[in-house]
């Protein structure tokens, strides 16, 4: 009988990258801070920009997408997942952890860590509207919530405007001043970032919110946490040359152009088929 560790190894593992996926670019934002806390190891990440945004996608497509990425990732040999987006995180994190042995961390809007921090006891959670209105956001409130205003926002439309690059426009602006205004003007200490896209926002949403709020933004606990599990359940690589290889299923010019944009290094962006078969 296979062994508890030998179980959490993805037989099909070779080089044994680390699965990262995401509705499209979003992710990237996780990706920076999982390559900056684990450098040896290699990832794979998928942009499934094809389909973004999630936001007000049916749980069942953003479940089947989950499956179609997930099964995509194991056959490369992935030895973990990481789902960098709150959307699909809580539409399919927990099926996925009943069908894969690896370890699979997943994300949620930090609401714990922020009502700690806020002093006005007002916090603003941005984020799409799928994860708004999921259970997952109604327990996060209601199990740490109670001494605080915890101001549930979704934000339509954002996460195509940094899909398309474009951060500082006059539409994201408007945006911005939608969305953060109903919150700043209750006195919002405290800003969680809780869609992956948005933290390509962070400098404009400090500029408009002011110097006094904190902007929570989980790529370095969630760099963490995947330290963590690694080390109890797999290995943490100390890889001599560790690669991190790209896939979108929308053009992988646009994928490729942004990289750029952000500055984050890759060889080559391969087309995967937005259906995921
Ligand atoms: N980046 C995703 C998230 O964290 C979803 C954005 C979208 O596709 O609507 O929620």
């Amino acid at each position: 009988m296979a062994s508890e560790r030998e179980r959490m190894l993805n037989p099909a593992a070779m080089s044994a990258s680390i699965g990262v996926y995401d509705s499209g670019v979003g992710g990237l934002s996780v990706l920076r801070a999982l390559r900056a806390k684990l450098p040896g190891e290699s990832f794979t990440y998928v942009a499934d920009s094809g389909n973004a945004p999630y936001g007000d996608r049916s749980d069942s497509f953003v479940e089947g997408r989950a499956q179609k990425i997930a099964q995509f990732l194991w056959g490369q040999g992935a030895k973990a997942l990481v789902i960098a987006c709150n959307t699909a995180s809580v539409v399919a994190a927990r099926s996925l952890r009943e069908q894969y042995s690896v370890p699979i961390v997943a994300m949620e809007p930090a609401i714990k860590p922020a009502v700690q921090i806020s002093h006005s006891k007002v916090v603003l959670v941005l984020a799409t509207s799928n994860t708004i209105r999921s259970p997952s956001v109604a327990r996060l409130c209601s199990t740490y919530g109670a001494d605080t205003q915890v101001m549930l926002q979704a934000c339509p439309g954002l996460a195509d405007q940094v899909e398309r690059g474009r951060f500082h426009d006059d539409l994201t602006q408007r945006l911005l001043e939608t969305y953060l205004r109903p919150g700043l003007d209750a006195g919002a200490d405290t800003i969680v970032l809780g869609c992956t896209h948005y933290a390509f926002l962070v400098d404009a949403i400090a500029r408009m919110a002011g110097d006094a709020v904190t902007i929570v933004e989980p790529s370095e606990a969630i760099a963490s946490q995947l330290s963590r599990v690694l080390s109890a359940s797999t290995t943490i690589s100390q890889g001599v040359a560790p690669v991190t290889t790209f896939y979108t299923t929308g053009p992988p010019s646009e994928l490729a152009a942004f990289l750029d944009s952000i500055g984050e290094p890759y060889t080559q962006v391969h087309a995967l088929p937005a259906s995921g078969d």
